[in-house]
Formats: structure tokens, sequence, C-alpha cells
């Protein structure tokens, strides 16, 4: 049985193109599939009908996750590697304190940037007991560092990847000694489909920020008893 790995918001931008890497690298891949209707994903499987199995996956709903859970452990029955990937962002996010602040958008961040990666543990874990690989990934951003923090606005973002950095922080905490190592990571900036369409005039394809990403993502690292937020240039940022 080859590894495998499941990629949370596989869709497009970099999930998308992790997907494809891992695929090209002879992985068993489970790409979490949000958008039934965008068509990247199942050209994708197309190129790669054994390898890639593409699995309904909502992080924000419990139920969505346990049938994914179901499904994977029905075909592979473990799961080696867990990518964190899913994500959203919202314009209305950038509207400084004195304007009106979107309280139900930030709600949304939180529920899916910060809750919807701790849900996907929790569902997975035991999966991820079965299997050899014992590695989370959490795909985070320096927007979620407080000490590297020079935005005015922004909060629902800024505020929700702070907190994905803590839930990481407290897994770290209880399940290395049980023998999983973790990567938490800023992966640059990528023209990828966060703001709706795609960001042309950020720096990174999303083939370039996947190819950057996986040898940190998959590879060992010197201390893995110290957790770290490392960038897409191996920089490590603050907390
Ligand atoms: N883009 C950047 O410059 C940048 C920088 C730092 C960190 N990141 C992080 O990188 C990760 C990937 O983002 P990206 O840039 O590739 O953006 P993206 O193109 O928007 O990809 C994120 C994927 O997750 C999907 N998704 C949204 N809500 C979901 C849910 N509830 N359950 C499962 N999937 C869901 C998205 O669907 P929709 O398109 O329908 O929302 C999309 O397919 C995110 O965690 C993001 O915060 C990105």
């Amino acid at each position: 049985m080859k590894a495998t790995v499941l990629v949370t918001g596989g869709d497009r931008g970099l999930g998308l193109g992790l997907c494809a890497a891992l695929l090209e690298a002879g992985w068993q891949v489970f790409a979490g599939q949000y958008l039934a209707d965008w068509p990247e994903l199942p050209a994708l499987q197309q190129r790669f009908p054994a390898a890639l199995n593409l699995v309904p996956l909502d992080v924000s709903r419990m139920d969505s996750i346990r049938a994914a859970a179901e499904v994977i452990r029905q075909q592979a029955g473990a799961l080696d590697v867990l990518i964190n990937n899913a994500g959203v962002q919202s314009e209305t996010s950038g509207a400084g304190i004195r304007l009106p602040q979107n309280y139900d958008e930030m709600h949304r961040l939180y529920d899916v940037n910060a809750l919807g990666a701790l849900r996907v543990v929790e569902a997975f874990l035991p999966l991820m007991d079965a299997g050899q690989g014992k590695r989370l990934c959490f795909i985070s951003s320096e927007a979620g560092s407080i000490g590297a923090a020079q935005r005015t606005s922004w909060f629902g973002y800024c505020m929700s990847k702070a907190a994905l950095n803590m839930a990481v922080k407290l897994l770290f905490n209880d399940l290395r000694p049980q023998g999983y190592t973790f990567r938490l990571y800023h992966p640059g900036w990528i023209r990828s489909y966060m703001h709706g369409k795609k960001a042309l005039e950020a720096h990174l394809e999303p083939e370039e920020a996947a190819a950057l990403a996986l040898p940190h993502l998959l590879g060992a690292r010197p201390d893995e008893d110290r957790l770290a937020l490392i960038d897409y240039e191996g920089r490590e940022w603050p907390w």
C-alpha cells in the first residue's frame, strides 16, 4: 500500500497544487472536495484515476468530516499525513475599526480557519494512529503572527490564524509525546482564489507554492520537539 495523505480544500489554489505534486511523487492522495462544480480536481483525477480519490469535505461541518473519515477508512484503513490547508479570507475583513465590522463574517473565518483544522484532527486521529507517517501539517499564515503584526485591520483573518497557531501548539503538547510530528507553515503570497477570483498581483503560482511547501511538509527537521511557524523561504516567524 502506498503512503496516504489527505489535503483539505483541494479544489484549487495551494491545495490543488499540493495534490498534483503529491501525485507526481507517488502518494495515494485523498483530496477534500468543497466545490463540487470546480473542474480542476476532476481533471487531475483523470490523469491519476487510481491514485487520486476525491472526498466531499466541508471543514466547518463535523458530519461532513466524519463522513470523509469513514470513506478513507473503508478505502485505505489508515492515513499517514494530514495537510490542513482549507482556509477562507474575506474582503470585508479589511475595514479599519472606525468602520462597521462584519462580525458574522469574522465568525465564519474563525469557524473554517481555526476550528476547521481542529475538527479534522479530532475525526482523523484514529486513522492516523493506524498509519505509519503520523505527520500533522497546518497551513497557517504570517498573518497569524502576533509578534510580527504590522496590519491595522483584517481582524477576522489575522485573529483566526493566530487561534489556529494556538490550537496547533496545544495539539503539539498532547500528541508529540505520542509520536506525532508537526508542521506549521506560511506558504507565501499565492496567486490563488482567497478573494473569490485569482489574485494575479501575488508572488507565487499555486504550483510554485506547492513545490516550495512539500519538502518542508514531508521532510525531516533537526528538532521535532520544538514547534515553529516556518515560511516558504525557511524563515521562522515569531508567535
Ligand atoms: N493566498 C495566500 O497568499 C495565502 C497566504 C498565507 C496563507 N494562505 C493559506 O493557504 C491556504 C490555502 O489557501 P489558498 O491561497 O490556496 O486559497 P484558495 O484558492 O481559496 O484555496 C482554499 C480552498 O479551501 C476551500 N474551502 C473554503 N471553505 C472551506 C470549507 N469550509 N471546507 C473545505 N474547504 C474549504 C476553498 O473553497 P472556496 O474557494 O469556495 O472558498 C478553496 O478551494 C489557506 O489556509 C490560506 O489561509 C494563503
